[in-house]
Parts: C-alpha cells; structure tokens; sequence
C-alpha cells in the first residue's frame, strides 16, 4: 500500500493530440488509467494480451494497453478510439461498418478500428495477407469477422484505387 506522504506518480504523454498529465501507480495497466479517465472506448477484454479489445495506438504502432504500464506511455504519442471518430463524424471504416451492418454488440470494435487505421497509415497497398497481419490480433467473440472483413476491405479498395488514380 502506498504511504500517505509518498509523492503519488505522474506520467505525461500526448493524447489524441493533447498533451496529458495523469496520476497513476506504479502498477497500473495503460487501460486502467485510460478507462479511469473517461476513455471507456478502449474495452477491457482478456487482460492478457490475447483479445485485441484494448488496442489503442502507440507512435504509430498498434498495441495491446492492458499488457503496457502507463509509466511506460511517458512521453509516447497514443491515440485511442475518442480520436478516431466521433457519432457525428465517423470514421470511413467506421461509417462502412455502419452501414455494412458489420457491429452486433460493438466490443470489439473500438480495438479493430485501430488496428485497421495503424494498417492505412503505414502502409500504401494493402494485399490480404498484409491486412491479416494486421487485423490478427483483434478477436470478436461475435463472430462477426466476415463484415467486418468486408467493410475493411471496402475502405481499403478505395484507397488503392484512389492511390491508383495518383
Ligand atoms: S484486453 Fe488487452 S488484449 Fe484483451
Ligand atoms: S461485435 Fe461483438 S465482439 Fe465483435
């Protein structure tokens, strides 16, 4: 337990653009501290590592925030869910999910929409394997994998296309 007159840890990292200082511990997960602020779109799935429900953005890489410690996301650049979209302004694989009827309970879907805008920002050309990479690690125990591989690969394709055209 930590003594009442112990300094209580700081950490300082940019959050969907903004600078952020939050109080933490030292054992505390990236989720943790994220959910415990208001950030609630990044799910709390497995805890392990395994489900991809807590993936949120880590200077450029998708990463799994239950397995980080938040002393470790000092100084990094993170994005989460709250930045990618908003209900008034989705994303286009979020509107393609929408529209592709692509979301049954919707909690995998936060960690897919990062993995999926990790995949578009570092890459130009997106073959199937490549995306599979990519979207490897996020499970939906909705099954839904087929839509949503669907509303990807929709977003994707446009891209291509679009790159295409120069
Ligand atoms: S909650 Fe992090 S991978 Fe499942
Ligand atoms: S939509 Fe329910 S877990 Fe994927």
């Amino acid at each position: 337990m930590m003594n009442q007159t112990e300094p209580q840890p700081a950490v300082t990292f940019t959050l969907n653009g903004e600078t952020r200082t939050f109080a933490t511990r030292p054992d505390e997960k990236l989720l943790d501290l994220l959910r415990r602020n208001g950030y609630r779109g990044t799910k709390f799935g497995c805890g392990q590592g395994t489900c991809g429900a807590c993936t949120v953005i880590m200077d450029g890489r998708a990463i799994y925030a239950c397995l980080l410690y938040s002393m470790q996301a000092e100084g990094r650049d993170i994005r989460t869910i709250e930045g990618a979209g908003t209900l008034d302004k989705p994303s286009e694989f979020q509107q393609e999910l929408i529209d592709g009827g692509a979301v049954q309970c919707g909690y995998c879907i936060p960690g897919m929409v990062m993995s999926a805008t990790a995949l578009m920002e570092a890459e130009s050309t997106y073959p199937d394997d490549l995306v599979k990479e990519y979207m490897d690690g996020n499970l939906c125990r909705c099954t839904g994998y087929e839509k949503i591989w669907d509303a990807l690969r929709r977003v994707l394709d446009r891209r291509e296309a679009a790159a295409k055209k120069g």
